[in-house]
């Protein structure tokens, strides 16, 4: 897998984005997360590699395309697989469908790659998730009290539990966290949907969040996982296993200990990662796309381990064809 792949992953995250922004605000979720994966299913196959989807929209009879399994890219067109490098891809081509749906912040168009064998392949389970920066990773625990976690990171942060900021899924099942995190005097932020772009936001220095804390999709751990790989952040997660059915379901994905605390480097523990992201609505890292009548301009953020780079780009696509097209800064 080389560098170069970051900006062919850019292009099909850009794209979801672009298609499904169109509908924001439009109140049909299922439309919003319909057209953000056409456009990433399309625009993958323009990727010169050998890609097999690990995460993706759910098993090959409920999703008709980017289903777990699937083969995108270049070498599926060309007929050719080997003159290509084979690589895991983890997608989410629409991160909170409800928000883009309301025109609600955060909501993105994600991907994730690695080479072979390098994602977690996890069911579509709850996952207990616990995430930070790097300069907290070191002195939380996912099964300390809620408490002692926020006192270690608020000390390790040379401030007080008051300053911090957690953000939290608003759930009913978080009803116990919520009030363990105001007892210990730490602020919180609910959020309708969407904990990896949170999980991002928590490992950037300056977002103004400090951890998530909760239960969430393991789909999106991976992912939050890759993140990290990328940020020097940590997520500390383990699904929620409650049924035979769940059972089963990580058996059939070869996961046996249920109770594992994983980490970044087991979740996305490929040798290369890279992560991709473009915001779809106004967010705290990233602008939503923006649409003027010559084109559209979207914010993205690009990461790989190898070479470790983190790019915020900001693109402007003409599409008018017009030659006075002015651009602002
Ligand atoms: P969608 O993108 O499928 O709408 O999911 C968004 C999300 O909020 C994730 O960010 C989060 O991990 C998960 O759903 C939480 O699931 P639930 O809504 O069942 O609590």
């Amino acid at each position: 897998m080389t560098s170069d792949l970051s900006l062919d992953f850019l292009r099909v995250v850009e794209q979801a984005a672009i298609a499904c922004a169109h509908t924001m605000g439009q109140g049909d979720r299922r439309n919003s997360d319909r057209v953000a994966v056409e456009a990433m299913r399309r625009d993958l196959d323009a990727v010169p590699i050998d890609g097999t989807v690990v995460i993706g929209e759910g098993e090959r009879d409920e999703a008709p395309m980017l289903f777990i399994g699937e083969k995108v890219g270049m070498a599926h067109r060309s007929g050719n697989p080997g003159a290509y490098p084979a690589v895991d891809i983890a997608v989410d081509p629409l991160e909170g469908t409800n928000l883009c749906a309301t025109g609600a912040a955060n909501a993105i168009a994600v991907l994730a790659a690695s080479t072979k064998g390098g994602l977690l392949h996890a069911p579509d389970l709850y996952m207990e998730k616990l995430v930070v920066g790097p300069t907290a990773k070191h002195v939380v625990d996912i099964d300390a009290p809620v408490k002692d976690n926020l006192e270690a990171m608020a000390k390790a942060l040379g401030r007080h539990v008051t300053d911090l900021v957690i953000i939290v899924l608003d759930r009913p099942r978080h009803e116990q966290l919520i009030a363990d995190i105001r007892a210990a005097g730490a602020r919180i932020r609910l959020i309708g949907d969407g904990d990896l772009s949170a999980g991002i936001a928590a490992a950037v220095v300056g977002s103004g969040v400090h951890a998530v804390m909760g239960t969430g999709g393991a789909p999106e751990g991976v992912l939050t996982a890759a993140a990290m790989r990328c940020l020097h952040g940590e997520i500390f997660a383990r699904l929620v296993v409650t049924r035979p059915e769940h059972e089963a379901r990580c058996r059939a994905m070869g996961i046996t200990d249920f109770n594992r605390v994983y980490r970044s480097g087991d979740l996305a523990s490929g040798e290369r990662v890279i992560f991709a992201a473009t915001g779809v609505t106004d967010g705290t890292l990233m602008k939503g796309v923006r649409f003027f009548g010559d084109g559209t301009r979207t914010a993205s953020l690009v990461m790989q381990t190898h070479p470790h780079q983190v790019r915020f780009i900001d693109s402007i696509h003409i599409t008018s064809g017009r030659e006075d097209v002015k651009l602002r800064f």
